[in-house]
């Protein structure tokens, strides 16, 4: 299983200013116990805004062109792959969404229902035509939060 894990808002939203812009514990519970054990992968500026490095119980894989202090560092996606068994899970940001659609069985969305404006807003990339929208249903851990899953059209 290849999988991209992300929450958004209203908007599409992702982050602002290298930070989440808003706290749900049930989504971090829920985040912890999908990840745990499995390899997660991440950009560089996803795993600068951590606030523990590495996450732990679980192989964080960081996507940067330059080598990162103390990071299990890969110049591309791909070659981070090359190493990879078990599990995956793709969890941000936004350019490595992009690359990680084109190779994901699944995307597991948290809507959020923050609305987030302004500038150094990152978004969520368009979901494209091969992805078969699942029902949105609330969250059972917190009802405030709605999830979907994307399929790949076979
Ligand atoms: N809501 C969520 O579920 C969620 C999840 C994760 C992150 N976030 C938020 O998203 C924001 C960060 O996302 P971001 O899009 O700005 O940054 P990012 O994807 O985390 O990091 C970007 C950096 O990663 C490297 N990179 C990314 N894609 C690459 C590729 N395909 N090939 C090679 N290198 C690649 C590059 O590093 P170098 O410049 O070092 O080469 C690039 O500058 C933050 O606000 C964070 O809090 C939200």
């Amino acid at each position: 299983m290849k999988g991209i894990l992300v929450a958004v808002s209203p908007e599409g939203i992702i982050g602002k200013n290298n930070t989440i812009p808003w706290h749900y514990s049930a989504d971090l519970k829920r985040f912890k116990r999908l990840t745990t054990g499995k390899t997660i992968i991440m950009g560089r500026k996803t795993w600068e805004s951590l606030p523990l490095k590495p996450l732990p119980n679980r192989r964080n894989i960081v996507i940067s062109r330059n080598s990162i202090e103390n990071a299990d560092c890969f110049r591309s996606i791909d070659e981070a792959l090359e190493t990879c068994e078990g599990d995956i899970w793709f969890i941000g940001g936004a350019g490595i969404y992009e690359e990680a659609m084109l190779k994901s069985d699944v995307i597991d969305m948290t809507l959020v229902p923050d609305n987030v404006s302004g500038e150094g807003c990152i978004y969520f990339p368009e979901i494209g035509i091969e992805w078969i929208e699942g029902e949105t249903k609330p969250l059972k851990e917190d009802t405030d939060l709605m999830h979907k899953n994307y399929t790949r059209r076979v």
